[in-house]
């Protein structure tokens, strides 16, 4: 069902009740998926920013950055698959970006398997760039990552009227 049948889709930061719902899209986007006590940890974690698009009461997608001192890094960004190729992942990944931004990170970097074109293209699309590779990174396939993401100059210091 598109926005126009199902109803608008909401952007907000996700909260302890949405852990099921969340774990559902986890399950049906991956293959290797997080287990439930890897979100209980992110629940808990100051660093974690995570988000969850919702249509009618249903979690359609979910992802997350940690903020490290200034550099945000992606944790996660998944699509339901009955939900992909709807633009989705752009209006989730475009959440990430402006909040990071607005929190005051510099940079914001992810790894993406290799083999992963719809991540890239989104990636890509949202301007991120190949910074790097880090060979083998994926215990489970032994698949490279490459390193995407792109950095924000930081707003110089106000100089204090004296
Ligand atoms: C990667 C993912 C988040 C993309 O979400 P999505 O809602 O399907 O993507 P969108 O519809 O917003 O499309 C974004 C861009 O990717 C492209 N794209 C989407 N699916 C694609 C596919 N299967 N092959 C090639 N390009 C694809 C779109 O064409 C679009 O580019 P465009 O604007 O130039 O046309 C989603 O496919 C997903 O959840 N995959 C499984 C989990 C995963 O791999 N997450 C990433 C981990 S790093």
């Amino acid at each position: 069902m598109g926005e126009e049948t199902a109803g608008p889709i909401i952007v907000r930061r996700w909260e302890k009740a949405d852990l099921e719902a969340v774990l559902a899209v986890e399950e049906a986007a991956f293959g290797h998926p997080w287990n439930r006590s890897a979100f209980e940890e992110e629940l808990d974690n100051p660093v974690a920013n995570y988000f969850v698009l919702e249509q009618a009461g249903r979690i359609i997608a979910y992802g997350g950055f940690w903020l490290v001192l200034d550099e945000a890094q992606v944790t996660n960004v998944a699509v339901h698959p009955d939900y992909q190729g709807r633009g989705l992942g752009k209006k989730l990944l475009s959440a990430l970006l402006d909040t990071a931004a607005e929190l005051g990170a510099v940079s914001f970097t992810l790894e993406v398997r290799r083999s992963n074109k719809a991540a890239i293209k989104l990636y890509e699309g949202a301007g991120l760039r190949v910074q790097g590779v880090r060979p083998g990174y994926y215990a489970d396939t032994g698949e490279d990552a490459l390193l995407m993401g792109c950095t924000w100059h930081a707003e110089p210091e106000e100089e204090g009227e004296a």
